[in-house]
């Protein structure tokens, strides 16, 4: 959709995006991170307000510019990420799962910075799992009809990974991206397939995230309930 054509078919709704990656500490100075630079995530949420949402925009570790109009929560690890999505899903028509969450964090938490030692192998890095947040929404909605979109970055057959990724998550809608040494990661253009939990199938061609956004938003927008005809 042309930008400045925008319908307003978000108005009345909260939508809550997650943004940005996770970052799981090991001690004072150092944490386990991914490369998400949060765009995708900023895109859905400006071009959410643009579409008249009230939108909640739970950002982790990111280095961009608030989107006028939404209400910011920032977050570093995936514990408190997940809280503050929890929290903000409780009256939200639909949650999207752009973060990139970490799976793992590391067991324990060195209160005191870790120090290496001349005549010692490095100690083990031991890692417990983080709780999926995207499947927990989706099996246990915290407001009936609530929508829940993931996103899947993958490697190698895309669409069946992404097709058995959508069915394991439960959820409504799934953005599947390939990725590669130079692709999404930090990018201002994606390309990406958007799966349907009812077995839809959208094509997004190579272009700006604000483009995949709207895409997104216009599946919502038709699988929103109690929509005035
Ligand atoms: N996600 C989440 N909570 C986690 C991990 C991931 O909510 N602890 C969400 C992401 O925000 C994304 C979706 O799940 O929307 C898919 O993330 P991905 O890492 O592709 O899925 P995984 O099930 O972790 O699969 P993989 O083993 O491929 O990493
Ligand atoms: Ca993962």
């Amino acid at each position: 959709m042309a930008r400045g054509t925008l319908p307003r078919d978000l108005e009345g709704r909260h939508v809550v995006v997650s943004a940005g990656g996770t970052r799981e500490p090991l001690d004072p100075v150092r944490y386990l991170g991914n490369r998400s630079s949060g765009k995708q995530g900023y895109a859905l949420a400006r071009t959410a307000v643009a579409r008249g949402a009230r939108v909640t925009l739970v950002a982790a570790n990111t280095a961009l510019a608030d989107p006028a109009g939404a209400d910011v929560v920032p977050v570093g690890t995936a514990a408190q990420l997940r809280e503050a999505v929890l929290k903000a899903a409780g009256d939200a028509d639909v949650v999207v799962m752009a973060a990139a969450v970490a799976d793992f964090r590391p067991a324990a938490y060195a209160a005191a910075k870790i120090k290496k030692k001349d005549d010692e192998e490095p100690p083990p890095l031991a890692l417990a799992r983080n709780t999926d947040i995207l499947a927990e929404l989706s099996a246990d909605r915290p407001r009936p009809g609530q929508l829940v979109v993931g996103f899947a970055a993958e490697t190698d057959d895309v669409l069946a990974h992404g097709r058995a990724k959508l069915a394991r998550k439960g959820c409504d809608l799934l953005v599947v991206n390939e990725v590669g040494e130079n692709t999404a990661f930090g990018r201002e253009d994606n390309e990406a397939v958007v799966l349907g939990a009812d077995g839809s199938e959208t094509a997004v061609p190579f272009g700006p995230k604000e483009a995949l956004a709207d895409t997104v938003w216009d599946l919502v927008a038709a699988r929103l309930p109690g929509r005035a005809e």
